[in-house]
C-alpha cells in the first residue's frame, strides 16, 4: 500500500473507531462493571471542576491517581454552563471538556454525573434560575416544560462528550453516567408523576446512546437498565434492584460540608477504610469518594442556604490541593490491599458466614484464587477470630483483609501511614512582608443605605425574594417610609417575619438592633432558615424611614419542591407598641424595592471603575462599605489564602474574580464538638466536629493562578462592619511529618510477600516523605523507640525509651526526600523486654 492509502485506511478505523484500537466497550454483570469484558474492581473518587481551577487540576488529579484512584467523579453543573437561557460556558473553570481530558492524560476513567439535578451543596442544586421562571414548569416531576429542558441539557452535554469522542465506547475516558441524583430520598410527596418521571429519565438518557451505562442513586426503583446505586457513610448492606446488577456505591462520604454558623466535620480514616472494605467485602465492586479532594465555593455558587465557602469536605485531597494525612495515605495502603485481592474478588461472589457476634467472615474462592475479609463490627470489643486454622487478632470495629486466604496485608484500624500538620504561615510574620508593607494602603467607597437606584420599583404587599431577584444578587432591599405624627417619639417595636435567609434592618438610615441578635441583623442557620425579629423603633415626628435589607446566603439545593421555598420579607411587618397600644399592619402598604446593590451596578467589584475614596479617614466598624487595596503575592509558590478575621460579612474579589462569600464573624456553636474522636461505632456527619465556639471559616482560598507578583487587586463589600487592615495574606504549608509505628503493626503494603519471595521476616516499617519532590528532611524534633505518648506535634517520652533512636533515625532520614526505619529491637536494641514497643517520629521537610 503506498502512503496516503495508509493514512487513508487508518483514518477509516479510527473514524468508526475499530474495537481492536482505543475503543473500550462498558458492560456490567452481577457482579461488576466490565470494561473490555472483563470485570474490574474500581475506586473512584469526586472532584468537582468548577471548586478548583483548571491550573490545578492536573495536580489534583495526579495526586487521585498515585492515592490509587482508577476513576474521577464530577457532577456536571448546569447553572454555571447555562447562566442565561440557551447562552453557554464552557471556559476556565467551567471547561469540562478540558477537565475530561485531564483525566484522560493521567490514564484515569470518568464518571460523569450530569443530573442535571445535582445537589452538592451547590446553588439551587445546579439549576439556573431562568428555568424557574418558564411559564407552566415544575421541577423534577411528571412536567412537560421541565423535561423539555432536562432533556435539552442532557442531550447538549452528551453531544458535547461525543464530539469530543470522551465516551469509552469512542476511546475517552469516561465509563458511566449518572442521571438525575438521589430522587427516592425526597419523591414520595411527588406521587404518582414522580415514578413515570424517573421512567421517562431513565429512557431519556438510555435513548442519548452513549455506549456506556447509566446509574441512578439513591433510587430503588431504577428502571432497567439503567443500576441503581448507593450514597452514604456505608453501603455493605445494600443490594442493587436486580441481580443483574453490580453492587456500586457512588458516594462514600469523606467527611461532611461545612456551614457558615457551623462547627467543622471531621471523619476519621479508620472509620472510612472500615466502610469500605465492609463494602468489598460484602460483593461490592465500585467505590466513590465524595469527595476526594472538595476544593472551594467561589462566586456565589455555594448552595444551601448557609454552606460556607470551603468546600474542604475533610477530603483525602485538602481545600487547596495538599494531601491530608494519614487520610490519604491509608486509604492508599487500603485501595493496594484490596486490589491485591482483585483477580479473587471478580471471579466470584463471597461465602459469607459468622463465627461469632458481629463477626464476619468472606471468602472469595475459586480454582487457585482465594482472598478473604474478616470483619470485627463490635465497636468497643476486640476479637480473635479462627480462620481455616489461624488466629487473627480483629482491633473493634476493623476489617482485616488477606489477599491469600492466609496472610493479613492490611487491618484498617492499623494506619502505617505518616501523618501531617499543616499550618498557615502570615504574611505579617514573616519579617518585612507584612500587609502593611505589601499593599498600598485602603481606598473605600460607601454602599448607599436603601433606594439608589433608578430601576428600583413600587408595588403593593410584600414579595417573595427569589421570584424578584431571579438571584442576580444576594440583596433586595424592601422600604417603607411611614408618616406617625401623633407618635412622634414614642418607642415602638417592628415585628418582621422572613422566610430568610438574613436581615440587615435600618430605621431611620441606622442600623437597628434586632432584638434577640446584638449585630444589629438576623440571620437564619442550617437549621432554621426563617427569621422572626423584633426591632425597636424610636419614632420621630413625621416620615420615619424603613429599609430592610433581606439576603440569601445561597439558595436551597435539596429537599421535596426546594426550588420552590421561598425566602425574603414575606411578611407580615407590624408596628406594635404605638401610643393607645395601636398596631399597624405595613404588610400591604406600598414598598419600594430595589434588587442589588449600586456598586454591583456599578462593577466595583473588578476595582477598576468607581470614585475611591483614598483621601479621607477609612471608616472602620461601619455596616455598607466597599474596600479596595493592592497587594504582591505571597512569596513562593505554596497556596494561598486570605484570612478575613476583623471582617464581618460580605464577598471579597481578587482581580475582578470571585473568591466567595466571606463570614468570619458567624461562628461554630458550643457543645457539639469533642476532643477526642473515637472513630469505633457508625459515623455520622456530627460525630468528631471540631472548631465550637469559634469561627466556621477565617481563611479563604485564593487561587495561585488568579495572581501577578504584584498589584493584584482585592474588593471587599462589607455589610455589617469590620476593619479591613486586620486582614492578612498567607499560605499553606506542611508544617511536620509524623509516624507512629508499633511492633504489632503490619509491614507496609508494598512488601506483601516479599517474606516469602526473600526467606526474610519482614516487620513494620516507619516511613517518611516529604510533600514535595524538591523538598528534603531537614531535621528531627522527635524520635522516641520505646513508649512513647501524644500526638503529632506533641510527642513526648513515655517510661521506656531507646537512647539511640535519635540518632538512628537522623542518620536514616536527614538529608534524603524520604526514608524508611524498621520499627524493631534489630534497629533499636531492646530498651524494656517484655514491653510492647513503638517508634515514633516527627520530621521537617525544607
Ligand atoms: C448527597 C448528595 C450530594 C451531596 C451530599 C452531601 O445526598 O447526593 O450531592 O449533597 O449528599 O454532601
Amino acid at each position: 500500500m503506498r502512503r496516503n492509502q495508509i493514512v487513508l485506511v487508518l483514518v477509516w478505523v479510527m473514524g468508526i473507531c475499530a474495537t481492536t484500537l482505543l475503543c473500550a466497550t462498558v458492560d456490567y454483570d452481577h457482579r461488576a462493571l466490565l470494561i473490555d469484558g472483563k470485570r474490574r474492581v474500581l475506586i473512584s473518587g469526586s472532584i468537582h471542576y468548577p471548586r478548583s481551577t483548571p491550573e490545578m487540576w492536573p495536580d489534583l488529579i495526579q495526586k487521585s491517581k498515585d492515592g490509587g484512584l482508577d476513576v474521577i467523579e464530577t457532577y456536571v453543573f448546569w447553572n454555571q454552563h447555562e447562566p442565561v437561557r440557551g447562552q453557554y460556558n464552557f471556559e476556565g473553570r467551567n471547561d469540562l471538556v478540558r477537565f475530561v481530558k485531564a483525566v484522560a492524560a493521567a490514564g484515569l476513567y470518568v464518571h460523569l454525573r450530569i443530573g442535571p439535578y445535582v445537589c452538592a451543596e451547590w446553588n439551587y442544586g445546579g439549576f439556573p434560575l431562568w428555568l424557574h421562571f418558564i411559564p407552566g414548569i415544575k421541577f423534577r416531576t411528571d412536567n412537560e416544560p421541565f423535561k423539555a429542558e432536562m432533556k435539552r441539557f442532557t442531550a447538549k452535554i452528551v453531544d458535547m462528550m461525543k464530539q469530543e469522542k470522551l465516551y469509552a465506547s469512542q476511546g475517552g475516558p469516561i465509563i458511566l453516567s449518572q442521571i438525575e441524583n438521589e430522587y427516592g430520598n425526597i419523591d414520595g410527596p411527588y406521587g404518582a408523576a414522580g415514578k413515570s418521571y424517573i421512567n421517562w429519565a431513565a429512557s431519556m438518557a438510555t435513548s442519548l446512546d452513549t455506549g456506556v451505562p447509566w446509574v441512578m442513586c439513591q433510587q430503588a426503583d431504577a428502571p432497567d437498565p439503567i443500576i441503581n446505586t448507593c450514597n452514604g457513610f456505608y453501603c455493605d448492606q445494600f443490594t442493587p434492584n436486580s441481580n443483574k446488577k453490580p453492587k456500586m456505591w457512588t458516594e462514600n462520604w469523606t467527611g461532611w460540608f461545612l456551614l457558615f454558623g457551623g462547627a467543622t466535620p471531621r471523619r476519621p480514616v479508620e472509620d472510612i477504610a472500615f466502610a469500605v472494605a465492609r463494602f468489598f467485602q460484602r460483593g461490592g465492586t465500585f467505590q466513590n469518594y465524595y469527595m476526594y479532594h472538595g476544593g472551594t465555593n467561589f462566586d456565589r455558587t455555594s448552595g444551601g442556604p448557609f454552606i460556607a465557602t470551603s468546600y474542604d469536605y475533610d477530603a483525602p485531597i485538602d481545600e487547596y490541593g495538599i494531601i491530608r494525612q494519614p487520610k490519604w495515605g491509608h486509604l492508599k495502603d487500603l485501595h493496594k490491599a484490596i486490589k491485591l485481592c482483585e483477580e479473587a474478588l471478580i471471579a466470584t461472589d463471597p461465602t459469607i458466614s459468622s463465627p461469632g457476634p458481629k463477626l464476619e467472615v468472606a471468602v472469595y474462592k475459586t480454582g487457585d484464587k482465594c482472598a478473604a475479609f474478616l470483619a470485627n463490627d463490635n465497636d468497643n470489643s476486640d476479637a480473635t477470630v479462627k480462620f481455616n486454622g489461624n488466629s487473627y487478632q480483629l482491633p473493634a470495629w476493623s476489617v482485616s483483609i488477606l489477599p491469600d486466604c492466609k496472610n493479613v496485608v492490611l487491618n484498617t484500624a492499623k494506619i502505617n501511614s505518616a501523618s501531617m500538620i499543616s499550618s498557615f504561615t502570615t504574611e505579617s510574620s514573616k519579617a518585612d512582608t507584612s500587609l502593611e508593607a505589601s499593599t498600598s494602603g485602603w481606598s473605600w467607597i460607601s454602599e448607599p443605605v436603601g433606594i439608589s437606584k433608578a430601576d428600583s420599583f413600587a408595588k403593593i404587599g410584600l414579595v417573595e425574594q427569589i421570584n424578584t431577584t431571579a438571584d442576580r444578587s444576594d440583596y433586595l432591599w424592601y422600604s417603607l417610609s411611614v408618616d406617625l405624627q401623633d407618635d412622634a417619639g414614642s418607642q415602638a417595636v417592628l415585628h418582621v417575619e422572613s422566610l430568610g435567609h438574613a436581615l440587615h434592618a435600618f430605621i431611620n438610615g441606622k442600623l437597628a438592633d434586632i432584638v434577640q441578635n446584638i449585630s444589629g441583623s438576623s440571620q437564619g442557620n442550617g437549621n432554621k432558615r426563617a427569621l422572626d425579629v423584633d426591632i425597636p423603633i424610636t419614632l420621630v415626628a413625621g416620615k420615619n424611614t424603613i429599609d430592610l435589607l433581606s439576603l440569601t446566603v445561597g439558595l436551597q439545593n435539596y429537599g421535596s419542591f426546594f426550588d420552590i421555598w421561598g425566602a425574603g420579607i414575606t411578611g407580615p411587618v407590624i408596628l406594635k407598641g404605638l401610643k393607645n397600644g395601636n398596631t399597624v399592619d405595613l404588610s400591604s402598604q406600598k414598598w419600594t424595592y430595589q434588587v442589588g446593590l449600586k456598586g454591583e451596578d456599578l462593577g466595583l467589584s473588578s476595582g477598576s471603575s468607581g470614585q475611591w475614596n483614598s483621601q479621607s479617614t477609612l471608616p472602620k466598624n461601619q455596616p455598607f462599605i466597599w474596600y479596595k487595596t493592592n497587594f504582591a503575592a505571597p512569596s513562593g509558590s505554596n497556596p494561598v489564602a486570605i484570612d478575613f478575621t476583623g471582617m464581618g460579612k460580605g464577598e471579597a474579589w481578587v482581580n475582578g474574580q470571585s473568591i466567595g462569600r466571606y463570614w468570619p464573624t458567624n461562628a461554630a456553636p458550643n457543645g457539639v464538638c469533642s476532643d477526642s474522636c473515637n472513630y469505633r461505632g457508625p459515623y455520622t456527619s456530627t460525630k468528631c466536629q471540631t472548631n465550637c465556639g469559634k469561627p466556621s471559616q477565617t481563611l479563604y482560598h485564593v487561587p495561585r493562578s488568579w495572581l501577578k507578583p504584584d498589584g493584584n487587586i482585592l474588593v471587599l463589600f462589607e455589610e455589617s462592619g469590620g476593619d479591613p487592615t486586620k486582614i492578612s495574606f498567607g499560605t499553606k504549608q506542611v508544617a511536620s511529618l509524623c509516624a507512629h509505628i508499633s511492633d504489632s503493626h503490619l509491614p507496609p503494603v508494598e512488601m506483601w510477600n516479599s517474606d516469602t519471595k526473600s526467606g526474610k521476616k519482614v516487620g513494620p516499617v516507619l516511613s517518611l516523605k516529604c510533600p514535595h519532590q524538591d523538598q528534603v528532611i531537614s531535621s528531627i524534633k522527635f524520635a522516641s523507640y520505646g513508649t512513647p505518648l501524644g500526638t503529632c506535634g506533641d510527642y513526648y517520652h513515655g517510661r521506656c525509651s531507646s537512647n539511640k533512636a535519635m540518632s538512628i533515625v537522623q542518620k536514616a532520614c536527614i538529608g534524603s526526600s524520604s526514608c524508611s526505619v524498621g520499627v524493631s529491637t534489630d534497629t533499636f536494641g531492646d530498651p524494656c523486654k517484655g514491653v510492647a514497643k513503638s517508634l515514633a517520629v516527627e520530621a521537617i521537610c525544607t
